[in-house]
């Protein structure tokens, strides 16, 4: 028998909505086999797919489970994805400055893998914070705090946790309609009327060249204003770490010194821009009113705002400049490995991570050092420390 929705998608021709709501359908429902589901992902990977076929992928999954819905509560219900990066805390000050401006945020969010870290680990590192919250509690939290940042519960996008592990089984993770469709799926669940895309490029990014992020930004807005969401896309450059702080709990803390006026400068000027508030942003987070917002948004997961994070006590040993000069690289990549190997990441989704080993980066590109002057502090706790020494080490490049 010919299944002629598989045909199709062999020979690229265009396939009408029906059929890939078929194939998402019988995704989640299990009536497609793997090895149908495989040679799919697989002819898309190599034949494209259209923009008009990609907003049909990219709603069929979206409405493959549940959908969130605010009715009763009035917005505009906002968010941010960012493709990912190293140091990548934009979240944690997003959610609650848009909440201070009267926005809603409704925001899941995920877990690191690799080399790029994951908003819910880094708030784990909150004693008590969960991230499995329940929808009552997220509705109160939205209509108290204005905000919440928990994770993806089952019964949301099911059709992209299936597919996404085919993905990544068969090689057919960077395709630019998988990613589109895997990513807005799991963000149109939210019942958000606006997001925002934070598209990295560079060494520590998921797309390492300029081109490559552009394309990625175009197809999703392209596809998530033809979903119907108000979806607008920043390209950002990820070749060296974004802020001074590299791990988990020393993102929060570097978050909620933002939080108090106290931010670096990368950092905040990237919140500022993606938050689209120009100045009233920038004045709220100097003015450090935006932190009792934070504040009651642990409280709403559970956290203790008061409390000591987790992971200590670590040791810490200082990586110094070998010679005198300008500091003309800090690698992304080589930095997100070197606390990887610290234990701050994981391999695999199901592993461990610690949550008190880390980078704080003294020196930054366009900085001077003398020699001998601290580069970078490392917060270990044994495990992978000579191979993150040796890897803050060539991430550095003095002039
Ligand atoms: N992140 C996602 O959520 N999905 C992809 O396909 C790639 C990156």
């Amino acid at each position: 028998m010919i299944d002629l929705w598989l045909a199709e998608r062999r020979d690229g021709t265009p396939q009408a909505e029906e059929a890939i709501r078929g194939f998402v359908a019988g995704v989640v429902d299990g009536s497609i086999t793997d090895a149908q589901r495989g040679a799919w992902l697989a002819f898309v990977m190599v034949n494209g797919m259209t923009a008009e076929e990609t907003v049909f992928l990219t709603t069929a999954m979206t409405e493959s489970g549940n959908c969130l819905s605010w009715d009763g509560l009035s917005g505009p219900f906002v968010d941010k994805h960012s493709t990912g990066g190293v140091g990548d805390k934009v979240s944690l000050i997003l959610a609650p400055l848009w909440a201070f401006l009267g926005k809603k945020v409704p925001m899941l969010s995920g877990r690191g893998l690799g080399i790029t870290g994951g908003t819910l680990d880094k708030l784990e590192s909150i004693p008590g914070y969960r991230t499995d919250l329940e929808l009552p509690q997220l509705r109160s939290a939205l209509e108290e705090v204005g905000c919440f940042i928990n994770g993806q519960t089952p019964d949301l996008a099911p059709a992209d946790r299936i597919l996404y592990a085919t993905r990544n089984e068969t090689q057919t993770v960077p395709s630019i309609p998988l990613i589109t469709a895997s990513i807005l799926s799991k963000k149109l669940v939210e019942g958000i009327d606006r997001l925002v895309l934070d598209v990295k490029f560079g060494s520590g990014a998921f797309m390492q060249t300029r081109p490559d992020a552009e394309a990625l930004a175009n197809s999703l807005t392209q596809v998530g204003n033809a979903a119907g969401v108000q979806t607008s896309a920043v390209l950002t450059p990820m070749s060296e770490p974004l802020g001074r702080a590299v791990g988990n709990a020393v993102e929060v803390e570097e978050s909620m010194a933002t939080l108090q006026g106290n931010g670096p400068k990368d950092l905040v000027d990237l919140v500022v821009e993606l938050s689209g508030e120009g100045n009233a942003a920038r004045d709220a987070l100097d003015s450090g009113s935006v932190f009792p917002v934070w504040q009651s948004m642990l409280r709403a997961h559970g956290g203790d705002p008061e409390a000591p994070l987790r992971g200590g006590p670590v040791k810490e040993i200082v990586v110094t400049a070998p010679h005198s000069g300008m500091i003309q690289q800090c690698d992304a990549g080589q930095i997100g490995r070197a606390v990887f190997v610290l234990g701050a990441g994981r391999r695999r989704a199901q592993d461990p991570v610690h949550f008190g080993v880390g980078l704080h980066l003294h020196a930054k590109v366009g900085d001077t050092v003398e020699e001998g002057q601290p580069l970078c502090r490392i917060l270990h706790a044994e495990k992978g420390l000579d191979e993150a020494r040796r890897l803050v080490e060539q991430a550095y490049r003095i002039g």
